[in-house]
This record gives structure tokens, sequence and C-alpha cells, in this order.
């Protein structure tokens, strides 16, 4: 199969992790005879300090022409790079909402994953990180607060700012629906987080997703407002399978899911859209402290190009010999710095992505 890849290295600790994933993908193409084309695209800073602009037209219509796309991550130190000196519209992050909207990206699959190997990094006491935990967070990403109508004011010397929270049913069927559909292949429950007991958008979001529960009689569908499930993530995270919600709260929500793994550098993430096209991303930042050192876990980025050959090109055996050379190098006890713990192995950015490379054959 041709695998035709838009890849957005990006800034920071970005073109390492990316060009560690490509290894792992090109030795996945030669055992299972694919073929990788490679695209690259610009965005983020990276693409500020060519074009003065974090996102191209040119770029979006580069990662429409390919089949998915591969990212590193976006961003620099918001105190000292001069790409926070650019208005808010043409700062990097503003790339990262442009091609969400450009390509319709509307569903965020963010998984939490405790692994057996990496328990020690879980912050929470053992009583509660020993029942382990494997949860699915589904943000909606193309809609909400983050995009909606925005504008600061001043009246009588007083500054005003406001924002606005919109979402239509057909925006919340549509992430719902992918919700279940994902639920159908895990543990087949949904806990739908909103804040029903204040907002508008989420008391029809409670019954939209109530009207998709109808067609899926083998989930079981709940309701949760955000401040307990944000407890209720550091309390009894084993309760969890796919947590639905709209896309500050899973903004939040995925961050906090991902500190109690204690291993951000492991999380991957997807964001789709309708047909099989999709963007795949490391849950974590660019990390501009440690870029350029090669120490950086490639991990994330490398378990989101799994995540690719899965939902975009069908490619389930392949993904999960990618999922299982990770587990077993884990098992054999190498880390990179950032999950090292005693009596482990610790490698760098570069020697990870070649254990993991050797390890699918
Ligand atoms: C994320 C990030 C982005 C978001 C920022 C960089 C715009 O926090 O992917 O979670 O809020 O969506
Ligand atoms: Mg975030």
């Amino acid at each position: 199969m041709r695998l035709n890849i838009a890849c957005i290295e990006g800034d920071g600790i970005g073109p390492e992790i990316v060009a560690e994933a490509r290894k792992v993908l090109d030795k996945v193409a030669l055992v299972y005879g694919h073929e990788m084309i490679y695209t690259n695209i610009l965005m983020g800073g990276a693409s500020i300090d060519v074009h003065g602009v974090p996102l191209t037209e040119e770029a979006i219509a580069a990662a429409k022409a390919a089949d998915a796309v591969l990212m590193g991550s976006i961003g620099g130190d918001t105190i000292t790079s001069p790409w926070y000196k650019l208005p808010p519209n043409l700062r990097p992050e503003a790339g990262l909402l442009g091609i969400r909207k450009a390509l319709n990206l509307f569903a965020n699959l963010r998984p939490a994953v405790l692994y057996d190997e990496l328990a020690d990094a879980c912050p929470l006491k053992k009583e509660i990180s020993s029942a382990g935990f494997d949860m699915m967070i589904m943000r909606e990403l193309t809609g909400g607060l983050y995009f909606g109508e925005r504008h600061t004011t001043e009246e009588n010397g007083v500054r005003k700012a406001v924002d606005t929270l919109t979402y239509d049913e057909n925006e919340i069927r549509r992430i719902a629906i992918k919700g279940f559909e994902i639920a159908m292949k895990r543990k087949k429950k949904v806990t739908s987080v909103d804040k029903a007991n204040v907002l508008d958008s989420s008391r029809l979001w409670r019954k939209v997703v109530e009207e998709v529960a109808q067609n899926y009689p083998d989930v079981t569908l709940e309701h949760m407002l955000v401040d307990n499930c944000a407890m209720q993530l550091v309390k009894d995270p084993a309760q969890f399978d796919v947590i639905l919600t709209e896309n500050m709260f899973g903004d939040i929500l995925s961050d906090e899911a991902s500190m109690v793994t204690g291993s951000i550098g492991m999380l991957a993430s997807a964001s789709l859209n309708d047909s099989k096209f999709g963007l795949y991303e490391p849950s974590h930042g660019s990390a501009p402290d440690i870029a350029g050192k090669g120490i950086a876990n490639p991990i994330a980025t490398i378990l989101s190009a799994a995540m690719m050959l899965r939902f975009s090109f069908d490619l389930d055996k392949e993904a999960d010999a990618v999922e299982n050379a990770v587990k077993n190098i884990l098992k054999k006890g190498y880390r990179t710095i950032d999950i090292m713990s005693k009596g482990c192995t610790q490698v760098g950015c570069k020697e990870m992505g070649d254990l993991l490379a050797d390890e699918i054959n």
C-alpha cells in the first residue's frame, strides 16, 4: 500500500521526535511491504520564521492532498520567544487551531493509559493506581469556546473581554456518534461530561448525546459534571472507558488524565474528520527547554503514528506491531530520561527510535 503522509515537524523537540516516528514507519513499510511517501509542511513557529504566518494556504492544500498528517509539536517559550510578541492570531497556536478547522478535524481522541512497566511513575496512591486504567478522552475539537466570537473593548475606561460558547446539535451529534463507535470497540461505556447544571450548551449536549445513545443499546451511558469529573480522575480513574466532552473541558481533562499516568511522553492523539483522514500528534507540547539535546521521548509520536496506521489506513496488524514494540522495549528496561527509574537503561531520542525500529520484524 502507498501511504501519502504529510509531516509537520513543527518547533522545539518536534523535528527530533518526528524523525524517530518516520524511522519506525519506514521499518513497518519494509517488513510489511508498504511504501511511505512523505511531504513536509511548515506550521507554527517554523512557518512564522519563513512566511510570517503560522499556517499558509499552501500548507493546508498540501495537508489535504495527503492521506494523513503526522505532526510533532508547535510553539515556543511564551516568555522568551519572539513569536509571542506577535498578535494572537499570528502566533504558533493559531496555526494548530487553523489547521483543525480547515481540515474539519472535529474528533480528538486522547488515550490515557497506565502502562504496567511505568506504574511507579503514576503520582496517585498505590491503592488507587493498582486498579490500573485505560481511558479514551474524546474531545470535540472545532467548536465551542475556542472557535466562538471573541473581542476585547473598553467602555468608559473599563476593559472588557468577551468569548462565546456555541454548539449546534449537528456538531454535538457527530462527535457523540464517534464516541459511541469507539466505545463499541472498547469496554462499551461512555461518560459524557458537561456542565448541565449551569450552561445551556451543556443541556443541549446532554439531550443530543442521549438521542445518539438510543442507537447503541450495548453501550452504558452516564453523565458527569465536569468539576466532578476532574475529581473522579484522581479518585478512581479505573471507572472510565470513553470520556466524551466538548472542546475546553476536553482540553483541560486530557491534560489532567495525562498527568495521572505520570508519563505524558507516552501519550498519543488523533484528530479525525468524517472520512479516514486524520492528524496525529503527541499529547505533549514542544518542550523548547530540551529541544536539540537528543533526550526527548519519541514514544508518544511513534504511538501517534500507530494510531495513524490504524485509523487512517486500516493497517491494524502494523499498528499492533508498533504498539507491541513499545511494550517490549519498556519490558526490556529501556527508558528515556522522563520515564527513567532505578535499574533501567537510559537512552536518548535516537536510540529509542532505533530500538523500536529494530523490534519490528
Ligand atoms: C492542545 C493544546 C491546544 C488546544 C493549544 C495549543 C491551542 O492545548 O492541543 O490541547 O488548546 O487545543
Ligand atoms: Mg491542551
